[in-house]
């Protein structure tokens, strides 16, 4: 374990070859025992996360919310809520996470706030066409009566995209938009109001020593003129697809943006969540002068087959370097299914997802799903450019798919009436003690969302000194990956391997991986990582070696 102050920060462009850990703070660890995780929590662990040797902590939302969306509803953006503790508590957090050589990056939700932000209830009370309502998308209905929504647009949690409001003298008053949940209005961006705030938002974490942002929706800030009716109508609206998605204008926001971090120095980074395809498009937002990098979400969604994997690393290899970038790599966050189970189906995650629950068509391989979620990660991180984990992934927890239906809380459960199930399954808390109650989230045992008992032998202090625990083959891959410097390495192809195999150098580890059936053979050299035993000289089925060749 690392010893306090005595570790220094890595360098300024220290995103290009780091691996993030997104914290998922309602689930991460719960200090007073409420059922919900919070910062005093996610300090405690801290220690934890340094040893496992990732380089820089993302954190989801923690600021002052109503949690219709967990989090990404925010009433205020520069203040703590008070589940997950004070703004003193978030300060203390940057400064240990720096202690221990951490870089942290929080998120800044820019689309829309919730309908408990003082501007959205300044806006109700106003009048019509006063700077007060300017701040958001507040349209006239269509028919005679306008009750109808001014477009055809549909809200990615299922549902239309426009809620009526009523005046004040109780008449029906016009709409407004929101591509999330109706408690979250979206801001119109024409405003140079809306500027203003998020300047100050940015400001104000920058100076409390933040390393960067992670931006939600950042496709989504512009709207197309005249907010035409969408033609074809994609379920749920994602991409850029759709007259909301990547429009033009929404790269002079982070020219802008970039100029602000640059003043607080040349290390400071901002990370796009923009689900954008092709990979050549998402570039646009990690050109030198916006973001620095992007989620790369098409990787994310690739299944593990060795042609695909070839195909889409190829592809970000190229696009992001067309635009001066490495390339980032993903397989799990808080909106997808977890990749341990989503690689156990034929299932293929499409961006927020449908989901998995009970009555899924989708019957997941536990056993299958894990293997092939090592291996996967075990491609991934030796793979040049940025990685980001997702909290859990490294214990290797699957999607949780029996939470019953009344302890549901995703929004898009409820607008889609349970067709969708949405994403609470890769949300549950984390389970750190296999005896402990809650399994060590808290000491309480309440837990928001039910943990299964699946999560017992899945609990770190089960995998700690577990040569074949996926917590040790995350720690071992993530030393080897610092100590051959992977992530600052490039990639060769290696050629001479049957179809299913992914192989490649980087610096000198070569990188085999069987996505097939059938075992191949392995090549000479020191076996640095494997993620499954191998018994003779042949890779099995849906594993991934790591070779040392000089
Ligand atoms: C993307 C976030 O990751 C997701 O959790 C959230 O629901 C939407 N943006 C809306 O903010
Ligand atoms: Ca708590």
């Amino acid at each position: 374990m690392p010893a306090l102050q005595s570790l220094s920060l890595s360098p300024a462009d220290w995103w290009n070859h780091a691996v993030l850990y997104q914290i998922y703070p309602r689930s991460f660890a719960d200090s007073n025992g409420d059922g919900i995780g919070d910062i005093p929590g996610i300090i405690s662990k801290l220690p934890h996360i340094a040893d496992l040797g990732v380089d820089a902590l993302w954190l989801s939302p923690f600021y002052t919310s109503p949690q219709k969306d967990a989090g990404y509803d925010v009433a205020d953006y520069c203040n703590v809520d008070p589940i997950f503790g004070s703004l003193s508590d978030a300060e203390k957090l940057i400064e240990t996470a720096h202690e221990y050589g951490l870089r942290i990056i929080v998120d800044v939700v820019p689309n829309h706030s919730s309908d408990q932000h003082p501007w959205f209830q300044k806006a109700l009370a106003a009048k019509p066409g006063s700077r007060e309502r300017a701040r958001y998308m507040f349209r006239e209905g269509k028919g005679v009566a306008g009750d109808l929504p001014p477009n055809n647009w549909e809200s990615v949690f299922g549902g239309p995209a426009w809620t009526r409001v009523a005046e004040l003298d109780g008449s029906p008053g016009p709409w407004y938009l929101h591509l999330f949940d109706a408690s979250q209005p979206d801001f119109e961006w024409k405003n140079p109001e809306v500027w203003e705030l998020f300047r100050s938002v940015l400001t104000f974490w920058l100076d409390r020593g933040v390393d960067g942002f992670r931006v939600d929706v950042a496709h989504g800030l512009i709207k197309a003129e005249g907010l035409p009716d969408e033609e074809k109508l994609h379920h749920p609206p994602l991409g850029n697809n759709g007259p909301f998605w990547d429009q033009e204008g929404v790269h002079a926001v982070y020219q802008e943006w970039r100029k602000i971090l640059e003043s607080y120095g040349p290390d400071k980074m901002l990370c796009a969540e923009a689900w954008v395809m092709p990979l050549a498009k998402m570039a646009h937002y990690v050109r030198s002068d916006e973001m620095h990098q992007a989620f790369n979400f098409g990787y994310l969604a690739t299944s593990f087959e060795a042609e695909a994997l070839r195909s889409i690393i190829n592809e970000s290899l190229a696009a992001f370097g067309g635009v001066g970038s490495p390339s980032t790599w993903v397989l799990s966050n808080h909106d997808v299914v977890r990749h341990a189970t989503r690689l156990g189906t034929d299932f293929v995650s499409q961006g927020q997802p449908t989901g998995i629950g009970p009555r899924s068509p989708e019957k997941p391989d536990a056993l299958l799903g894990l293997r092939k979620a090592r291996a996967a990660t075990a491609l991934m991180l030796a793979l040049p450019g940025s990685a980001y984990l997702y909290q859990g992934e490294e214990l290797g927890l699957p999607e949780v798919i029996d939470i019953p239906d009344d302890r549901r809380k995703d929004p898009t459960f409820f607008r889609t009436h349970g067709e969708r199930y949405g994403r609470d399954g890769c949300r549950v808390p984390i389970p750190w003690e296999a005896g402990a109650p809650a399994y060590g989230f808290n000491t309480t045992g309440e837990s928001w969302l039910p943990q299964p008992q699946a999560f017992a032998e899945l609990a770190r202090d089960n995998q700690v000194g577990d040569p074949d625990s996926t917590l040790e083959l995350y720690r071992s891959l993530l030393r080897f990956r610092n100590q051959e410097g992977l992530g600052k390495g490039s990639l060769v192809w290696l050629d001479g391997f049957s179809s299913d195999v992914v192989a490649f150098a980087n610096g000198s580890v070569s990188v085999v991986s069987n996505t097939g059936e059938q075992p191949t053979a392995r090549p000479d050299g020191e076996v640095l990582v494997t993620t499954t035993a191998l018994g003779d000289e042949m890779i099995p089925a849906h594993t991934t070696v790591w070779i040392k060749t000089a």
